[in-house]
């Protein structure tokens, strides 16, 4: 089953209550639905995967490594379909889940997930706080900074581009444009 967009933010906010990871979905989100359309893919189907990528986030805080791999379970209990629990776990292939991202909505799930955070800092740290003057040319500044958004993992991103077949300036772009129509909603603006 294909839970709704209400549906899927529900369950999330089941297993997860903190704002920020809520706010991650939603990027996550925004960022799907764009590349759907962008992609030819579904764009109801690519939006609630995003919903849901994280779903056992706050569940495996303690254990890094089970991230990924509890959440077929939380999503097999609410009657979510293989489909969507296959693209849950494929997005964190080669670091906690040997599921690999093989379709076009895994592929783009696997890139943006972490680049979302990347242009929001980078958003952030603008005068503006706002995504609407943010361009390719500053986010590639800040990727070559290795201090700024230290977490977010560079190469997992550049693997994903090529596995795309999609220039790392494109898939910023995107991304960049993907967010700024929501960048109230996820804290800038
Ligand atoms: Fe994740
Ligand atoms: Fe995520």
């Amino acid at each position: 089953m294909i839970p709704t967009r209400e549906d899927a933010f529900v369950l999330l906010k089941k297993h997860n209550s903190d704002e920020s990871h809520i706010k991650h979905a939603r990027a996550v989100e925004g960022t799907m639905r764009h590349f759907a359309r962008k992609m030819g893919g579904d764009e109801d189907l690519w939006g609630v995967v995003g919903i849901l990528h994280d779903i056992d986030w706050e569940k495996t805080m303690a254990e890094p490594e089970r991230h990924c791999n509890l959440a077929p379970e939380l999503l097999r209990d609410a009657g979510v379909g293989e489909e969507i629990i296959h693209a849950v776990q494929s997005h964190g292939w080669s670091i906690c889940s040997d599921v690999e991202p093989i379709n076009d909505m895994e592929k783009v799930l696997f890139t943006i997930d972490e680049l979302t955070g990347l242009v929001i800092t980078a958003g952030l740290v603008r005068p503006s706080k706002s995504l609407a003057d943010l361009e390719v040319k500053s986010v590639k500044k800040k990727w070559k900074d290795k201090t700024f958004a230290r977490g977010v993992n560079r190469d997992i991103i550049q693997k994903g581009a090529e596995m795309m077949g999609m220039s790392l300036d494109e898939v910023i772009e995107n991304t960049i444009a993907a967010m700024r129509p929501i960048e109230k909603e996820i804290g800038l603006g």
